[in-house]
């Protein structure tokens, strides 16, 4: 892993300070941008050049020698490091932060730094195991700082016991460890959405469709995309960006839609269907353009294949997430289509609301699963509401990393 990381390593004064060498060396070879505080002891044992050719960097080690007049260094130090690893962490240095004392350099940046503070003591074993360093170490580990063990063996004041620095290659370890990815909750997992309209020729020059945006189904795919998963986008006709990281496949028709989700269908862990699909459509396609005449015209309708209603049919390990757009008995219509169509959750929608519904950027909900979830969300963005909506759903059915399944 290459640790595009800023890592600021505080030497203390111990005779382990040559294997904080080591540490820098392998924390630039890793790819980390090094900066080195020292303290007065510290530089008994190496100087600050050995430091200054490890880590490329300029070595800090005067609180008042201030090399940059734009800038305080010690606040500077403090405010660049992702990380701030102290070793070796002498008794001292631990008992100076414990109690809150900044009286040089690196008990200085110590105290200012907000990032993550890690301490790798090395010391006798009989000062590791003194009352008062097991003390401090409590009490900085209950402050959030977080101790790397020292090691057992044959100390350097010839005493054999827990008192050595770990060794440089384990510190990188467990710093590349620390700035790892997080598995996201749907890696691993493919997502098929739907969304927007679909479009029922009645001519070549004529089509009956609806007033859907495709917004909710769009932010519904970013989402499941951020959220790790390989996201498949079924999408009819709309204005929209590609969301990032996710295939698109545009279709026309309810038919198109169908084809297009029932090949995606056998391997999803999620499928959501936010487009506002066509119940019927032209019982006849007209090949030419339709003549107008005078009098009334009538379009003889035929139903469309309820996609959701034969996913659910054909449901296996499947989880489906309906929609439903209602402009009356919001609940009631929407437990009834999570019933009928088999659903494992359904989300519904009064689309006479005024911040919600077709076209607005955002949208007012309720979450109804069938384990008797009825969870309503005030209004909001629908990107916002999408994640929300995910993570309630993922939360719920115990998916990915986070439950082990
Ligand atoms: N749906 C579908 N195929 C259709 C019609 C609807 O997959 N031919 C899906 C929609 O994508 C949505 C859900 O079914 O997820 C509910 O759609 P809605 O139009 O609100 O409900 P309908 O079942 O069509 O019922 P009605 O029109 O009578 O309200």
């Amino acid at each position: 892993m290459y640790l595009n990381k800023k890592i600021l390593v505080c030497v203390t004064g111990g005779i382990a300070v040559y294997k904080a060498v080591a540490l820098v060396s392998k924390l630039s070879q890793a790819g980390a941008d090094v900066k080195v505080v020292m303290t007065e002891s510290a530089m008994e044992f190496v100087t600050p050049l050995t430091f200054q050719a490890m880590s490329r960097n300029d070595v800090f080690f005067d609180t008042f020698d201030e090399k940059d007049s734009r800038v305080i260094a010690h606040i500077d130090l403090a405010d660049w490091a992702d990380l701030v690893i102290v070793a070796p962490a002498t008794a001292n240095v631990i008992g100076k932060v414990a109690n809150g004392i900044s009286d040089d350099m690196v008990t200085t940046v110590l105290l200012a730094t907000t990032a993550e503070v890690w301490f790798a003591p090395a010391m006798n074993v009989n000062m590791y195991e003194n009352k008062a360093v097991i003390r401090n170490i409590a009490s900085l580990a209950e402050d959030g700082y977080r101790f790397i063990e020292p090691s057992e063996g044959f100390l350097a004041c010839g005493y054999v016991g827990k008192g050595r620095l770990e060794e440089p290659e384990k510190i990188v370890e467990l710093v590349e460890k620390a700035f790892e990815p997080k598995e996201l909750p749907l890696a691993g997992k493919k997502v098929v959405i739907t969304a927007g309209p679909t479009r029922e020729r009645i001519d070549p020059v004529r089509y009956v469709s609806n007033f859907s945006s495709g917004k909710m189904g769009y932010a519904m795919a970013e989402a499941a995309a951020q959220l790790g998963a390989e996201t498949v986008l079924v999408s009819g006709p709309v204005g929209l960006d590609k969301p990032v990281g996710v295939k698109v496949i545009n279709i026309e028709s309810a038919a198109e839609m169908f084809a297009a989700v029932s090949a995606q269908y056998e391997d999803a862990a999620i499928v959501i269907k936010a487009a506002a699909v066509a119940d019927y459509r032209p019982a006849e396609i007209h090949t030419q353009k339709i003549k107008k005449s005078d009098g009334e015209s009538v379009i003889n309708l035929a139903r469309t294949t309820d996609i959701l209603q034969t996913l659910g049919e054909r449901k296996e390990n499947q989880l489906l997430v309906g929609f439903a757009a209602e402009t009356e008995n919001v609940i009631e219509n929407g437990l009834s289509k999570l019933k009928t169509k088999n659903l494992d959750f359904i989300i519904v929608n009064d689309v006479t609301d005024p911040d919600g519904g077709f076209g607005n950027e955002t949208n007012v909900v309720t979450l109804l699963s069938k384990n008797g979830t009825n969870k309503p969300y005030p209004a909001m963005s629908k990107k916002d509401l999408a994640t929300l909506l995910l993570t309630a759903i993922i939360e719920e059915e115990r998916i990915g990393s986070t439950y082990d399944r």
